[in-house]
């Protein structure tokens, strides 16, 4: 535990679940909680650039549980936001209370045997009654570390709650100005709620009438597939829309259903799904294969007054399984007789139900895409957070000043836009950028300008942000690469360092690798032309690379986004590799230090 002692707090989280190397040492000298918690960080890492999918890919081709492979989309920059704040401290304790999951991809028609622990957590706040969150064999104890665990699931705040912003007031009673900086911070947070979500009308009025319409019908056999690229508010659309049912039904609007959630990624493995249901259908904790008999004969027993149930299933992509036995039950059984029952299952794979077996994707009836947002709804939602939040100026604010000049708000949406559209991003950048902003402000006053220096987060502020972003996101995508991907990395770096130029031919690395696999064939197999184009594309989404189209080969040309002294540094760091295929020349050129954190 002392390991985590020596490092800050985002160092801490960056070094732990960032590298492997680190993390196995950690865990062969750390204690039983250190290990669990290294264990559930490993398999979770939802936020860690999808470089090193290859190998982690299921077997159906469906993306696995152990190592989401979406969209080569630019995940690789939240590697940073698993960090920010997130202090591995406070995360031992949350993993405390979890269990840790299974590694096993496979499944069996009979489903996983286990203790099916873990009772249902209902998020506070804004989150829908009857959400079921992760089990474990942990049990309930451990419903706020789960939901904490990771930082897409800290605790929401709403912005009405958020600090109490607007509410403070002064001795008097009388209210007084926030910091705008706190106030902005706020607001943009991930867990933040806000009232409405602009840019999304037409998805949210698409699910509202969805459901509403199988609530009015008590059921019409229907499963909703929702799917889109991450930060593009799936998540919050669908809360959105649950809130307003539950209003339509509290003003006697709707006939009475009741709404239960699960979310993939809660559950240690998918089979865990049965329990967590039958669990908020019934009240009764069973094993998966007893909650799979008693959900069976639930749902076929063609109960008319029974309560509607709607099905809010996210993290779809974390339920796949060898024979999809899980995901094809949750969609199947809406489809019988009086079942009473309508599912919206949410995942990042647009292509999740193709990926699947045909008895699978067939039970799939409804369909809704969320797109990445654009340049111009990234600035009119961060816009309107912060309006929302007060913390845009103006005379009705209770906020003194604005916190963001315009420019950087354009500027932040800009550069999401130009890579994911992923406004969880977007929100990441702006936070740092106040963090700069205000550190820069803070130093000027400590040299006496306070008053020549514009109090607004600025363009520069945003690319300085962005920058030390995306710079973390480099080390943790190199640290974090597949075998496959770090040969790759080694022949782009021998290239580049012998031929002393910067954009290289992948025909000329292509050789290059394939020396180095007959010179050590303990070394990594060499990938075929697919694999590489996989390769590099998802590298080129972590920005450790840039692709230059090439006319001669299917095979861009390639330019390394960082320093070879930088990339042989981090592949000098797992010993074991860098002996088999490091070339000596670039072993003796660099010194041994890694510049890493950690
Ligand atoms: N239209 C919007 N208006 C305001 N905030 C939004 C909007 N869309 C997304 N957000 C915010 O962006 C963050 C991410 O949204 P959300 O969790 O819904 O994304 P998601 O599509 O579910 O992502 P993932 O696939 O990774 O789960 C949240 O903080 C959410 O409040
Ligand atoms: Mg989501």
């Amino acid at each position: 535990m002392d390991k985590f002692g020596k490092l800050d707090n985002r160092e801490k989280t960056i070094a732990v679940i960032g590298d492997r190397w680190w993390a196995n040492e950690a865990v062969e000298n750390g204690d039983k909680m250190c290990n669990k918690f290294l264990c559930s960080l490993w398999q979770k890492r939802k936020k860690l650039p999808n470089v090193g999918g290859v190998s982690s890919r299921g077997r159906n081709g469906a993306p696995s549980r152990k190592g989401r492979v979406v969209h080569a989309g630019g995940r690789a920059e939240d590697c940073a936001e698993a960090a920010e704040g997130e202090t591995v401290e406070r995360a031992l304790v949350q993993a405390s209370g979890s269990g840790s999951g299974s590694e096993d991809d496979d499944d069996d028609d009979t489903g996983a045997e286990g203790n099916a622990g873990g009772s249902g957590d209902d998020d506070d706040g804004d989150h829908p009654e009857g959400g079921v969150g992760g089990g474990g064999s942990s049990g309930g104890s451990g419903a706020d570390a789960r939901q904490q665990r990771h930082p897409k699931r800290r605790r929401p705040s709403s912005f009405a709650g958020a600090g109490g912003a607007g509410k403070r007031r002064d001795g008097k009673g009388k209210r007084r100005p926030q910091d705008k900086f706190s106030v902005a911070m706020e607001s943009l947070h991930v867990t933040a709620v806000p009232k409405s979500l602009p840019c999304r009308n037409d998805e949210r009025n698409q699910l509202l009438s969805f459901l509403t319409s199988n609530i009015k019908a008590g059921g019409l056999g229907n499963a909703l597939f929702v799917a889109g690229m991450p930060g593009t508010g799936k998540t919050a659309t669908a809360h959105e829309v649950v809130r307003i049912l539950k209003g339509q039904q509290a003003r006697g609007l709707l006939p009475r259903f009741k709404l239960v959630e699960l979310n993939g990624m809660r559950l240690t493995e998918p089979h865990q799904a049965y329990p967590q249901l039958w669990m908020a259908l019934s009240g009764e904790m069973l094993s998966p294969k007893r909650a799979l008999y008693k959900l069976e004969k639930y749902f076929s027993r063609g109960d008319p007054s029974r309560e509607f149930v709607v099905l809010l299933v996210d993290e779809l992509d974390y339920m796949t399984t060898r024979k999809q036995t899980v995901l094809y039950n949750l969609f199947e059984w809406p489809s019988r007789r009086n079942a009473r029952l309508v599912v919206v299952g949410i995942a990042n794979t647009i292509d999740l139900p193709e990926r699947c077996l045909p008895r699978v994707s067939s039970r799939v009836t409804s369909r809704l895409t969320f797109g990445p947002y654009t340049k111009l709804q990234l600035a009119e939602i961060l816009q309107a957070r912060l309006v929302e939040a007060n913390a845009i100026g103006g005379k009705a604010s209770s906020v003194e000043g604005k916190a963001f000049d315009n420019g950087a708000i354009n500027m932040a949406a800009a550069k999401v836009a130009s890579s994911s559209g992923d406004m969880r991003m977007c929100l990441k950048y702006c936070r740092r950028a106040i963090e700069v902003c205000k550190a820069r402000v803070e130093s000027a006053k400590e040299d006496g300008n306070g008053d020549k220096v514009s109090w607004e987060v600025s363009v520069k502020d945003v690319h300085v942000a962005v920058r030390e972003i995306n710079e973390q996101a480099h080390l943790v995508a190199v640290r974090d690469s597949a075998p496959q991907e770090r040969l790759l990395l080694v022949a782009i770096t021998n290239e580049v360092h012998l031929g002393g130029k910067g954009v290289v031919d992948m025909d000329d690395v292509r050789t290059r690798m394939e020396g180095i696999c007959r010179a050590h064939p303990n070394g990594p197999r060499m990938p075929n032309v697919t694999t590489i184009l996989e390769m590099i594309s998802r590298l080129a989404a972590a920005q450790v690379l840039e692709l230059v189209l090439s006319r001669r080969t299917p095979l861009p040309d390639v330019e390394l986004n960082m320093t070879v002294r930088d990339v042989v540094q981090m592949l000098r760091d797992d010993e074991e590799f860098s002996r088999k295929v490091l070339p000596d020349a670039l072993v003796s050129e660099y010194p041994t230090t890694s510049s890493l954190p950690g």
